[in-house]
């Protein structure tokens, strides 16, 4: 269904299970935090579903419901977990070496995080050089481990009684891949996938399979997935929502908040200088140029859509922007980010911005992922399939319609999944013109 056509949502009924290829740093510290919640130890901290509000009508009605009251969202009580890793270890294991949360907090869900063992996954050493896995399915053709994977996507469903699930990607970022021709067509994908074609990477393969089974597929890395012509030709068909790509945690979050505010005063950026240190597992993975490069890529992008150099040539037209990763393992995921940031003013005088982000990066994820689930749950029940591009807000790499550039200002972004939000529900968007208050 059109976005612009306003759908019946169907109600959140039943169980939502949120299925995670890679337990790692971000999916463990997101389940240990959904269940302190749940038992009331914690705080929805970060979450624009949980905690956010939503104004409606005219400033002077008051109306500012939260947004989980004002659209329906499945309730953290309804939630239920599962995923697949490369290493065989519980959630509680997993969380404990990921190092994100305290032994104290940890110990206050261990119970309930041990329960959670993951899947035997889908791998393939080519896409993340860094990793070996210590176990991995075997089949005949990729085909066939797409295969497996519905299986176990459907045994998952109905062991755990769900009426729904959503898949969101939080595995290991994959090497850079730009589309070939077996991403063209979901023929030729499907074609590809019997004769295992190289360039199908495992996040196709759980891609391809959560659609197939109907399932929302969110991408929280920046390698190429659901963003190919052959897997939206699935989405389509099967009319499943999908997002995307790489959540927008740390440094790429500072840019696309101070970034707009630079372009607003009409103040040029000469050059935009960031480099992170971080030593956690996916500090390890992106110490691979290859996957790094995926990363990168991804970074890149949102200056330039932000200041749009071929408007504003004087301003922007000449910015070097370059981005650095380090892996450093004393950090863990205490990850510290570093910002340079060249600006001048009237008369061309330079000045100097210095960004330095002590930042947890599993801690500004988790939310997101607990958000993307519940909103890409939302979408499905509404009958929206294809790209949600409404929920550019939560990425670096915001997924758009072919052709069009992506949003990556925070605050447009936010509009517009608010904006979103109210034209389901048949409220009236909020445009900020405000005239009624004068007339
Ligand atoms: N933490 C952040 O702020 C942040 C921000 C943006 C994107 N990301 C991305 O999210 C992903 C997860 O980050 P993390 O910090 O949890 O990393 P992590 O290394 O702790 O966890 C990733 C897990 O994925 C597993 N994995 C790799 N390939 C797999 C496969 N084919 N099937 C199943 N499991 C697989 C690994 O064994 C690992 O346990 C990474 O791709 C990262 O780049 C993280």
């Amino acid at each position: 269904m059109p976005l612009s056509a306003r759908p019946e949502i169907r109600p959140a009924t039943g169980k939502l299970g949120i299925l995670t290829p890679g337990m790692g740093a971000v999916a463990t510290t997101f389940m240990a935090g959904v269940e302190a919640i749940r038992r009331g130890i914690s705080k929805p901290i970060g979450s624009l579903t949980q905690m956010g509000t939503i104004r409606l009508g005219k400033r002077t009605e008051g109306r500012s419901p939260l947004i989980k009251e004002f659209v329906p969202l499945a309730g953290l009580d309804q939630i239920v977990f599962g995923g697949w890793d490369l290493f065989p270890d519980d959630a509680y294991l997993a969380a404990t070496k990921a190092g994100v949360l305290s032994r104290e907090h940890l110990g206050e869900v261990k119970d309930f995080l041990s329960t959670i063992k993951p899947m035997t996954p889908v791998f393939d050493q080519e896409y993340v050089k860094k990793l070996t896995a210590t176990h991995a399915k075997k089949g005949k053709s990729k085909a066939d481990l797409a295969e497996q994977v519905q299986d176990d996507i459907k045994r998952f469903k109905a062991d755990n009684g769900c009426d729904r699930l959503v898949m969101v990607w939080c595995g290991s970022t994959e090497v850079y891949r730009s589309p070939g021709a077996v991403h063209a067509s979901l023929a030729a994908f499907e074609k590809g996938l019997a004769e295992s074609d190289p360039e199908i990477a495992p996040s196709q393969i759980y891609a391809y399979a959560a659609l197939k089974c109907g399932v929302p597929y969110a991408n929280g890395a920046p390698n190429l997935t659901v963003d190919t012509p052959a897997l939206l030709e699935l989405a389509k068909a099967k009319g499943v929502a999908v997002t995307g790509k790489d959540f927008k945690t740390g440094q790429t979050l500072m840019k696309t908040i101070l970034a707009p505010g630079f372009k607003a005063r009409l103040l040029g950026v000469e050059g935009w200088y960031s480099t992170n240190i971080l030593g956690n597992r996916d500090g390890e993975v992106l110490d691979d140029p290859e996957s790094f490069k995926s990363k990168e890529v991804s970074k890149l992008g949102s200056l330039e859509h932000i200041f749009q150099p071929h408007l504003y040539p004087d301003l922007y037209g000449h910015m070097a922007h370059v981005v650095r990763i380090n892996y450093y393992p004393p950090r863990g995921d205490n990850k510290e980010g570093w910002d340079n940031i060249d600006i001048f003013g009237w008369m061309g005088y330079p000045m100097q911005i210095k960004v330095n982000f002590l930042c947890r990066d599993s801690i500004l994820a988790a939310p997101i992922v607990l958000d993307l689930a519940l909103f890409m749950d939302l979408a499905q029940r509404c009958g929206m399939s294809g790209i949600q591009e409404w929920l550019s807000f939560y990425w670096k790499s915001p997924q758009t319609a072919p052709g069009l550039y992506p949003e990556h200002d925070l605050f447009i972004q936010l509009m517009k999944l608010k904006n979103t939000l109210r034209h389901l529900r048949g409220e009236e968007l909020i445009t900020h013109l405000g005239a009624e208050y004068y007339d």
